[in-house]
C-alpha cells in the first residue's frame, strides 16, 4: 500500500482520502465466496451518487448480482458470445468469469436524447464509480472496474431487467481482499500553469 492506510482510525480525514485514493487498485485477488453484507454495498453504492451532476438529473442505476445471479451473468453473455460465434475457449471463460468475486455491481446510466446531457451524464456516473471504488477501499474490499463488449450489453441488460435506454458504464467486481498487487506507476501528469 502506498500512503497512509484509510482503514487506520487514527489518520486525519485527508490522509484517509488520500490514502484511499493512493491505495485503490484494480485488483481480483479476492474471495469469490466469503460474503459482503448488503448493508456495505448498500453503502458503496449511496457514497455513487454524491457525485457531482449536472442539472441533477441523477441517471445512475445499479444492478447487484451475487451467489447463482454471477453465473447467470455469466450464462447469458456466454450465449451471446456463442451466437456471435467467439471460440469454445473465450465462451467457456466469459462463463465463468462473473464469479471470480463475491459481488457484481453493475453501473448503468441512463442515455438522454441531448447528446450533450448524455455525455454529461455519463462522466457523472463514471465520477460515481469512482466514489464507489474509494469508498470500497476505505471499508477494506478489493475492486475492479472492468466493462463489457458492446455486442455482448444486450444479454447483461436482458439479466439485470434494464432497457436499451440505458447504458453500462461499468461492471464492478467487489470482494474481501486476498493478496495486493503492485501499483502501476504513474507518468508525471502534464500541467500548464498560466498566471
Ligand atoms: C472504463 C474502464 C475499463 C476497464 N476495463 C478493464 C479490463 O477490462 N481489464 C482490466 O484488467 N482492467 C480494466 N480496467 C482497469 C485498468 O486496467 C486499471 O485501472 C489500470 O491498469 C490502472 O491500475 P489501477 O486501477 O490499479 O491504478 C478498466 C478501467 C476503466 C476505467
Amino acid at each position: 500500500m502506498s500512503g497512509p492506510d484509510p482503514t487506520d482510525p487514527t489518520v486525519t480525514t485527508a490522509a484517509t482520502v488520500d490514502g484511499a485514493i493512493r491505495s485503490r487498485r484494480t485488483s481480483l485477488l479476492v474471495d469469490a465466496e466469503r460474503p459482503v453484507p448488503d448493508e456495505l454495498v448498500d453503502h458503496l453504492i449511496d457514497q455513487a451518487t454524491w457525485a457531482p451532476n449536472h442539472k441533477r438529473t441523477w441517471p445512475w442505476r445499479f444492478t447487484v448480482l451475487t451467489g447463482d445471479a454471477r453465473s447467470r451473468l455469466g450464462d447469458a453473455v456466454a450465449e451471446a458470445a456463442m451466437a456471435l460465434g467467439l471460440d469454445d475457449a473465450k465462451v467457456a471463460k466469459l462463463r465463468g468469469k462473473y464469479r471470480r468475486s463475491a459481488v457484481v455491481v453493475l453501473v448503468w446510466v441512463a442515455v438522454d436524447a441531448d447528446p450533450v446531457r448524455a455525455r454529461e451524464d455519463r462522466d457523472a456516473t463514471a465520477a460515481g464509480v469512482q466514489n464507489l471504488l474509494i469508498s470500497a477501499t476505505a471499508n477494506g474490499l478489493g475492486s475492479y472496474w472492468a466493462t463489457l463488449s458492446d455486442t455482448l450489453v444486450d444479454a447483461a441488460r436482458a439479466v439485470a431487467g434494464v432497457d436499451g435506454g440505458h447504458d453500462l458504464v461499468a461492471l464492478v467486481y467487489l470482494g474481501w481482499p486476498t493478496g495486493s498487487v503492485v501499483a502501476p506507476p504513474r507518468p508525471e501528469p502534464q500541467v500548464t500553469r498560466l498566471h
